[in-house]
């Protein structure tokens, strides 16, 4: 297995929930009304899942050897991109996390608000998943030989397995807070 397969099974599992995301927008669109808590569970799922471990894993580890290369012009200038998408996407869920509490809140135009942060993140995540996959991790396999790859692979596998603990760390130390 080469060391870009997991994260394109990642990007699998990121595609459902952007699938998930798309039919709940047109409830919410249609009922006038949002579940806080779906939106609970999408915001966790983005944070822990699609960033903390996934885009973790590209900035890490993958940009951070890369970043050691000398990349050409156009590969640096689209990794660079990735860079500032992934920043993007903290943004934007960050303001979908404060619409989900003003509407928690009892405040009625916060699901506008909710509705557009989730419209954009439907709508530039998956041009940001067609850019890894088709463009840029076809282009830095080239810049690693294939035992590179093996050990880049190796380091994916121990940073998923810090994952879940540091979830539930976060979690009791969140939860001792209240
Ligand atoms: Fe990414
Ligand atoms: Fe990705």
């Amino acid at each position: 297995m080469q060391a870009r397969a997991p994260l394109m099974i990642e990007h699998r599992l990121i595609e459902r929930m952007l699938s998930v995301i798309r039919d709940s927008l047109a409830k919410i669109k249609s009922k006038h009304k949002v579940d806080p808590v779906f939106v609970d569970i999408a915001v966790d799922f983005i944070r822990v899942y699609a960033d903390r471990t996934h885009h973790g894993k590209e900035e890490d580890i993958l940009f951070r050897k890369l970043k050691k290369q000398r990349l050409s012009a156009e590969d640096r200038r689209v990794m660079n991109e990735l860079i500032e998408e992934h920043t993007f996407g903290r943004q934007t869920t960050k303001a979908l996390v404060d619409a989900n509490t003003r509407y928690r809140n009892g405040d009625e135009t916060a699901l506008a608000d909710i509705a557009e942060k989730l419209q954009t993140l439907i709508l530039f995540y998956p041009k940001h998943i067609e850019k890894e996959d088709k463009v840029f991790f076809p282009a830095s396999r080239a810049y690693f030989t294939d035992e590179e790859d093996q050990t880049m692979l190796a380091e994916f596998w121990a940073f998923d397995r810090k994952m879940i603990h540091e979830k539930y760390t976060k979690m009791m130390n969140d939860l001792e807070l209240l």
